[in-house]
């Protein structure tokens, strides 16, 4: 018996690793580290971290790095805002910035692009840890680096060798897309998901809310919307083999629920940029509003996947009030500068025998041009029609790439997904870009050769190594003058075939980590074998943090 107990009591005991040290070589990779290893800084329980408690938001990073230490090393620091001698030190201002303004008076005036905004340094020496930032979200992202920087496993103290990081990202949108229409997602997903995304540097959630499959934004005004439209009967059982499960399926977000993952997304440094995709893939308000369609419906709430040919009514006055409650209250609820309108695969051949589309053409004196048909104009004076409505209330109005296909609206911003050209047009009319091809970009793509050794998937071959190649300024083509219009890339997780939150974290991780670096990285700094030197120590991160990854990389 004492035998099993001291059996036992060994077991449980905690198993400290021989001390580990801190490794710089994270992803995504800061532009600058300059490392002695020749000498460290030991961290251990109890020091301290010092902070202005006056700034709440200062404080709050404070606690995350607190926290994030903890979890990943088991060592626990203390909170000692006001001690200057502290061995973690959170401080606002750059040297480079004090430098500058000592130089040249008011040159610190200018105005900071929103990467400069994020720029950050770490510098450790033997007085303990610096972290230093022209804003709290700087500090945020220092905080990032710093704990990827630790050993993922229980010490009794973290050796840190002496080291200089300065870093900024290279794009201002860092984006990745979630579809939470086709599955439903908790919140408590969507916050890991969150979560993810600041690990890795990432500042732009696009939340995919409508579908053919399903409606998850709750809409006050309307409250049979969401309540009816987004449950399905059933869903089919794989790729619309004709065979469904014959089990209701639905769920949506309350406005409560949206505003408290907008919330803790902001706390993240992360904006929440909702879609709700019109005039097509709109089932799910079809089937609740059947007067909305061009032919009056009825409509099912889709239990299979595809394009719907059934879409909004352009030529129903009834349908411009109906998006213009929707938007109007997602605008109540999100506030993000930018507003997805989807826009992406609106089949017209409704629209071509629909006589109140028709007559809407007509009086609109919409004429083919042989470069934009009747029909596809037709589709750019509704999204004209919301970008006004969404610059009334400040916002400005993303679009699919098909939103260039009647010509572009005044200040649409376009989201290059069928490949890069629809990118290449748009920043040659100096409209904004966000890019995201099938090609390097969607990440519901199988990420193995081998499709048996993965959970079923929409098809496709997208391996990390692809992803990491993507350059989103295609320099070939898009003249140093309009790269300028390329705010950055995105990836898109769509999630016919996924259905649970281990799929989805298997499905992102490492391919998160890949456009990471296509996000955060100057090209000359990128080097796809040295990224997979890197990417184990990430893998240990995730097995501390419990997330699901694919364990093979291509
Ligand atoms: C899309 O993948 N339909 C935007
Ligand atoms: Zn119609």
């Amino acid at each position: 018996m004492r035998h099993l107990i001291l059996a036992l009591f060994i077991a449980c005991a905690p198993t400290f690793a021989a001390a580990e040290r801190a490794d710089y070589r994270v992803i995504p990779q800061p532009k600058s580290v300059q490392v002695d290893d020749s000498q460290a800084f030991t961290l251990q329980p109890g020091m301290g971290i010092a902070f202005d408690a006056s700034d709440p938001e200062i404080s709050r990073n404070a606690h995350f790095l607190r926290t994030w230490i903890q979890q990943l090393t088991g060592v626990q620091l203390a909170m000692t805002p006001n001690d200057k001698k502290a061995a973690v030190r959170l401080v606002i201002g750059l040297d480079a910035d004090k430098k500058l303004k000592k130089g040249k008076k008011g040159a610190a005036a200018t105005t900071l692009t929103e990467q400069q905004q994020e720029a950050y340094t770490i510098s450790v020496d033997k007085s303990g840890i610096t972290i230093a930032a022209r804003k709290p979200v700087g500090l945020f992202r220092a905080a990032q680096t710093l704990r990827k920087a630790l050993p993922a496993a229980e010490q009794s103290s973290i050796e840190l060798p002496f080291v200089r990081i300065q870093d900024e990202p290279r794009f201002g949108y860092r984006g990745a897309m979630l579809d939470c229409a086709r599955h439903y997602f908790t919140l408590e997903t969507l916050k890991r998901y969150i979560d993810v995304m600041a690990l890795h540097g990432c500042n732009q959630l696009h939340w995919h809310l409508t579908e053919d499959q399903g409606w998850r934004f709750e809409v006050k005004a309307l409250p049979e919307l969401a309540k009816k439209g987004s449950v399905r009967e059933q869903t089919v059982i794989g790729r619309n083999t004709g065979v469904y499960d014959g089990q209701r399926y639905g769920g949506y977000y309350t406005q409560e629920q949206c505003r408290e993952l907008v919330n803790y997304a902001a706390e993240r440094y992360i904006n929440i940029i909702p879609e709700i995709d019109l005039p097509g893939h709109m089932m799910g308000a079809l089937y609740v509003f059947p007067n909305l369609g061009c032919t009056s419906g009825p409509y099912p709430v889709w239990p299979h996947w595809g394009v719907s040919r059934e879409v909004l009514c352009a030529g129903n006055p009834e349908t411009m009030a109906f998006l213009k409650t929707v938007i109007g209250e997602l605008c109540d609820v999100f506030p993000s500068k930018f507003i997805h309108i989807g826009g992406d695969e609106c089949p017209k051949e409704r629209w071509k025998a629909c006589p109140k589309c028709q007559a809407k053409a007509q009086q609109l004196g919409l004429k083919d041009d042989g470069k934009h048909s009747i029909e596809n104009q037709l589709q750019t004076w509704i999204n004209h029609e919301m970008e006004q409505f969404l610059r009334e209330r400040g916002r400005d109005m993303i679009g699919w790439d098909e939103i260039l296909e009647g010509g572009l609206t005044e200040g649409g911003i376009v989201m290059s997904w069928r490949g890069i050209n629809g990118g290449i047009e748009a920043a040659k009319q100096h409209h904004r870009v966000i890019m995201t091809p099938t090609t390097y970009c969607y990440i519901d793509y199988y990420q193995l050769k081998d499709q048996w050794s993965q959970p079923l998937g929409i098809g496709g071959y997208l391996p990390a190594s692809k992803v990491y190649s993507f350059e989103p300024l295609i320099p070939n083509q898009i003249s140093e003058d309009e790269q300028q219009y390329i705010l950055g890339a995105q990836v898109n997780l769509w999630t016919e075939y996924i259905a649970y939150p281990e799929h989805i974290f298997y499905m992102l991780l490492p391919r998160l980590d890949a456009i990471s670096e296509v996000q955060w990285c100057r090209p000359d700094q990128k080097d796809f074998e040295d990224f997979q030197k890197r990417l184990p120590h990430m893998l240990k991160v995730y097995d501390r943090l419990g997330y699901n990854y694919c364990r093979k990389v291509e």
